[in-house]
This record gives C-alpha cells, sequence and structure tokens, in this order.
C-alpha cells in the first residue's frame, strides 16, 4: 500500500514502464527491487514502536516490494493511492465493501465481469445493499436510475465478452452531482489505453492477473484512489487485512515492464484477426470496439488510446435450436487457442460465452458467442487454426 509518488511525467508510456515505481540506486544500484518475505518488523526501540514510528510496521500495511508496485501502478493511473489485493475480482469486490455499507443502492453495469454479479446478488445482498444492474449504453440517462441512496456506480468498459463502451465521462458526471463514487474495472485497456482517473473515476481497478502479469502464472489485482477517496480505500484495506504476497508483486512489476510491447502486439493481431472475422459469411457479428461497425465505436475512438485482445464473434448457424454444439464443434478443432478462461497471458484462447446471467442485455439470436483472446502467436497460424475450427464447425 502507497501513496502517489512525485515523479514528474515527462516520459511516453513504455518509457515510463520501464521506470516506473522504484529507482534502483534505493537499493545499492540492483536493476529490480528486492522481494521482501516477512511478517514481522522489527523496531530499534519501544517507544518508536508505540508511536509506529518508522516507514514499515506490519508486512500486511506495505513492504518494500509491494511499494515498488504500487508506486509503478499510482504513476500509470496518476492516482493517489494503489492497494494490492489477491485477484481481480477480489479487486472489485473489496472497493465495493470499502464504499458501501447497510441500506445503501449501487448501480452496476449489466455488462460486468460475471463474478462481481454473484458478489452483488450474494454477499452484497447480504448485508443489505441492494444493486441495480443498467444498460451499458445508458449514458447520462443513468440519472433516472438514481435514488436517494445511491452511492457507488460500477462501470466496466468494455463490458466482459460482449465489449460494449461506456460513456464514462457523462456516468461520472451524473454520480458525482448525487454524491456517489464512481469505480471502474479497466482491466482489457489497461492504464496505457485508458486513464480512468482523467475521466472522471474515482477509483480504478485492474486485474493486474491479465496484461500486468502477462504469463498466465498469477492471480493479484490493483485498486487505484483518487485524493478524494484514498483515505477511505486505505481504512477498509487496513480492516479487511488484504495483501498481495511479494512474489507476485515483484513478477507483476516485472511484467509492466514489458506490458506496452505485449499490448501493442497482442492488439495488432486482434485488429488484424477481427477485420478477417468481419469479412467472413459465417461470421454473424464482432464484437470489437475498433470497427467501425461496432455501436460503442465512436466513443472508443474518442476515449481511448488502443484495444486489448480479447473480442467476440456470433458464429452464424441457422440451427436455432442448437448453439451448443455448433460452439463445441468450433471450440474442438481447435489446437493453438486453449480452451481456458483467465486471459491476458502470451497463448491464444476461446470459450463460448454464456450470457445467461444478463438481466438488461439480450444474448445474440444468430448464433452462439465465440470469446478469443489474441496471444502472442504468429498471425498466419491463428488464422489456419481458426480456419480449420469454421470448417468444422460448418459441418455441425
Ligand atoms: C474484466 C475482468 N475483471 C476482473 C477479472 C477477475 O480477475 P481475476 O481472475 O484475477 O480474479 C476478470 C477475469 O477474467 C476480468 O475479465
Amino acid at each position: 500500500m502507497s501513496g502517489g509518488s512525485d515523479h514528474p511525467k515527462p516520459f511516453g508510456p513504455n518509457t515510463q514502464l520501464v521506470r516506473a515505481g522504484y529507482d534502483p540506486f534505493d537499493y545499492h544500484g540492483f536493476i529490480n527491487p528486492p522481494t521482501v518475505h516477512a511478517s514481522t518488523v522489527l523496531f530499534p526501540d519501544a517507544q518508536t514502536m508505540e508511536q509506529h514510528g518508522q516507514k514499515y510496521t506490519y508486512a500486511t500495511r506495505g513492504t518494500p516490494t509491494a511499494d515498488a508496485l504500487c508506486n509503478a501502478i499510482n504513476e500509470l493511473e496518476g492516482a493517489a493511492g494503489t492497494i494490492l489485493v489477491p485477484s481481480g475480482l477480489a479487486a472489485v469486490t473489496i472497493a465495493f465493501l470499502a464504499y458501501l455499507s447497510r441500506g445503501d443502492h449501487a448501480l452496476v453495469v449489466d455488462s460486468v465481469y460475471g463474478n462481481v454479479r454473484h458478489f452483488c446478488d450474494t454477499m452484497l445482498a447480504r448485508f443489505g445493499i441492494e444493486v441495480d444492474y443498467y444498460d451499458p449504453a445508458i449514458g447520462p440517462d443513468i440519472e433516472a436510475l438514481f435514488r436517494a441512496n445511491t452511492k457507488l456506480v460500477h462501470t466496466e468498459a468494455p463490458g466482459s465478452n460482449t465489449f460494449e463502451i461506456q460513456d464514462i465521462p457523462a456516468i461520472a458526471e451524473v454520480a458525482h452531482r448525487h454524491g456517489a463514487v464512481v469505480t471502474m474495472d479497466n482491466t482489457w485497456a489497461t492504464p496505457l489505453f485508458f486513464k480512468p482517473l482523467d475521466f472522471g473515476v474515482d477509483v480504478s481497478i485492474q486485474a493486474s492477473t491479465k496484461y500486468p502479469a502477462g504469463h498466465a502464472d498469477i492471480l493479484m489485482g490493483t485498486i487505484s484512489a483518487n485524493d478524494k477517496h484514498w483515505r477511505q480505500l486505505k481504512r477498509a484495506n487496513g480492516a479487511l487485512g488484504m495483501a498481495g504476497s511479494p512474489d507476485d508483486a515483484y513478477q507483476v512489476l516485472r511484467g509492466l515492464r514489458t506490458m506496452g510491447v505485449r499490448l501493442a502486439r497482442h492488439q495488432a493481431s486482434t485488429v488484424a484477426i477481427a477485420n478477417w472475422l468481419e469479412g467472413r459469411a459465417d461470421v454473424a457479428r464482432v464484437l470489437y470496439p475498433v470497427l467501425e461497425s461496432f455501436p460503442g465505436h465512436g466513443i472508443w475512438k474518442r476515449d481511448f488510446k488502443g484495444a486489448g485482445g480479447v473480442l467476440s464473434f456470433v458464429l452464424a448457424t441457422d440451427r436455432k435450436d442448437d448453439f451448443k454444439s455448433k460452439a463445441q464443434r468450433f471450440l474442438d478443432e481447435l489446437s493453438l487457442f486453449g480452451l481456458g478462461y483467465s486471459w491476458g497471458g502470451y497463448q491464444s484462447l476461446a470459450l463460448q460465452v454464456d450470457l445467461s446471467d444478463r438481466r438488461v442485455l439480450q444474448p445474440p439470436e444468430e448464433g452462439p458467442l465465440i470469446r478469443l483472446q489474441i496471444g502472442l502467436e504468429d498471425i498466419d497460424d491463428l488464422v489456419a487454426d481458426l480456419e480449420r475450427a469454421f470448417a468444422a464447425a460448418a459441418l455441425a
């Protein structure tokens, strides 16, 4: 856990990624920070102990390794402070616990990451907190959903699996007029392509599991708040006892150093594959904000500097009664694309999207929805893999 750094930000995004968060000469010139394994921190005397008169007091309250990562995230997000938590899901749930109390009402986008909906419908409901789900395309009309007790608006853009872009500045303006805190899950774009706090968001959330870690081997989340909301987040973190492990923090910081080049590659390959998919007769629709045909494209272009490497498409079929077997034929034929959920690593992934939990949005009628994460493989190999899968699906 750490407050904001004093570094000016004159550098480009990749230079910033290389340097952020840690000065090698703070630790004998070693270019990477030490991985500090600790629970106990010793004090030199009783008075220092009594007054907590030193920088580190207990490892849940910060270590040099956690600080190096938090400082780096603060710089990227333009945040007053960041906390580390054990997963991306925990980053959303802990942000909600930090700002919501019994009797409050929250507005959560209907295209939210599915496990967040489960948290809202089970634990928040148990704690007497009501949640309404809103259409991601709502923009300033979200005002009609506000109640006197609406305390939090949660955004995620693009939405999970269906990639709707939200008008974040318009929503934030309404929320602030009503005194509500605005949280955003910005995992797809990362702060390289969208800086939530610059667009009116108060609390920016990332599953560092995905692009920051980048190798499908770490679970971690970050929650970054602006000046106004940092103290409350820090207090909640202290009360809950959340901490990221030093080894994972080290690996996420290591991943951040190369995140820019990895994202550039993910983006270039995904844009090429999105265009290729859009030209196919056996694809009914491609859901990716970079495409001009996509409804949220205008806002994406206005607000975002780039795109993540996850998209969905609707596999066209006449068999309205059996989307599943068509999708499974397609998926089972893939060999380079692994069948797996957690994206952001180096390998391409695919799955059939389940939209049965949506309250506002209707699933596509033209066929099953397939989500792809485009990895770092050679694009010709990926296209050949997809070609084989389309051919197999055509037989279903
Ligand atoms: C948009 C988004 N947010 C949060 C998460 C949760 O991250 P984690 O797997 O670290 O819990 C995911 C996971 O897929 C995600 O896609």
